[in-house]
């Protein structure tokens, strides 16, 4: 039986589930999710992230880290943590710049947080055994500051959608359209919601904001920082933002749950907010602010120096990373931390 026959046969059962409940079967039904099945990010597979791009972005993020672990004063144990790393390519190009940091490696307890079985392979394959492994984040012990970075994870924790109709709001539901396959409805609105214009989308993440908490707590308690880099929002707003991506394609999001990736925009106003509400501090910066601050256009101009042959194709990387039209606005990086430091790049110009 496939998931899509799987969740038709629940549906008829039990009746329609909340888009975050449909989001979180897609993605993470052990017998048939994506995530829990076949993975594929990259060139070769359904879509492709920033550290596949090049290189520059993790090591960067390495700069990052390694800055950020100077500001906190050198700690001689912190945490550093990459939440959903992927393939773990962005580690790898994080711990290879910062091997020039001296004293910065053998602070870092080093620890990637990932709940798909597939990738936590490959992260094996690629990081060997310098690294430990948790499905979440109440697994990597605290009591030491904490350095952690995710790139791409906001967008996979699940949402729920409501719809702004002449009766009021109502919740986009999941249920069925009498042939076997899926289709989107309404039912009435559990949630009060403030008032907006008819035909509003608000996209509400459970799962974001308690993340955002979480790391609030944690960094009030520990110190440190997290860098949170996602396509998103960086002021509260509406929008239909659910988007199914296979072999780089958009997709209907209902046409073959399990077979694809489904995502959400990051609702970053949301996370800095539960984040400040246990008493951490936040910032948000574009992709191309938070790279061009952290010298990406400087890197990019060592790389052809040592290899003028790619300049075509490290150009057109840049781009791609930066550019208005390319990642470099819809991706904003976001910076939780705790209130007694400003982490570097994110201080006020
Ligand atoms: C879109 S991929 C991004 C991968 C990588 N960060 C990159 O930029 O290439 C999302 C990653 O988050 C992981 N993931 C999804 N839900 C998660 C969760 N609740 N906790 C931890 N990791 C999760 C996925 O398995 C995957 O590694």
């Amino acid at each position: 039986m496939s998931l899509l026959e799987r969740l038709a046969a629940q549906i008829a059962q039990t009746g329609p589930l909340t888009v975050a409940q449909y989001m979180t079967a897609c993605l993470h039904d052990p017998r048939h999710g994506y995530y829990a099945t076949r993975p594929a990010i990259g060139a070769a597979g359904d879509f492709l992230t920033a550290p596949m791009v090049s290189q520059m972005f993790g090591e960067l993020i390495g700069v990052w880290a390694a800055s950020a672990w100077r500001l906190m004063g050198e700690p001689a144990t912190f945490r550093l943590v990459e939440m959903g790393p992927g393939d773990g390519t962005l580690m790898t190009d994080l711990l290879r710049a910062v091997r020039l940091a001296d004293g910065f490696i053998d602070a870092a307890d080093i620890w990637l947080v990932e709940t798909s079985a597939p990738l936590a392979a490959q992260q094996v394959r690629n990081l060997g055994d310098n690294v430990r492994w948790a499905q979440s984040l109440d697994e990597v012990p605290d009591g030491a500051p904490l350095i952690l970075v995710a790139n791409e994870l906001l967008d996979c924790l699940p949402a729920r959608q409501f719809v702004r109709t002449s009766a009021g709001w109502a919740e986009q539901v999941v249920g069925l359209d009498g042939e076997g396959g899926l289709r989107f409805g309404l039912v009435p609105a559990g949630l009060p919601l403030p008032d907006a214009r008819e035909g509003s989308v608000h996209e509400h993440s459970a799962m974001q904001a308690a993340l955002g908490s979480t790391l609030g707590e944690r960094l009030v308690r520990d110190g440190g920082a997290a860098l949170l880099i996602d396509y998103g929002r960086d002021r509260p707003g509406f929008g239909d933002t659910l988007q199914a991506l296979r072999r780089h394609q958009k997709v209907d999001p209902l046409a073959c749950p399990g077979e694809a990736d489904l995502t959400v925009h990051a609702d970053f106003p949301a996370v800095m907010a539960a984040a400040e509400r246990e008493g951490a501090a936040s910032a948000i910066l574009t992709q191309a602010a938070f790279l061009a601050r952290l010298g990406i256009g400087e890197r990019a101009e060592a790389l052809v120096r040592a290899r003028p042959d790619k300049a075509p194709s490290i150009g057109r990387q840049l781009h791609r990373l930066v550019g208005g039209d390319q990642m470099g606005e819809l991706f904003k990086a976001c910076c939780l931390h705790s209130p007694d430091w400003t982490p570097p790049a994110f201080e006020e110009d």
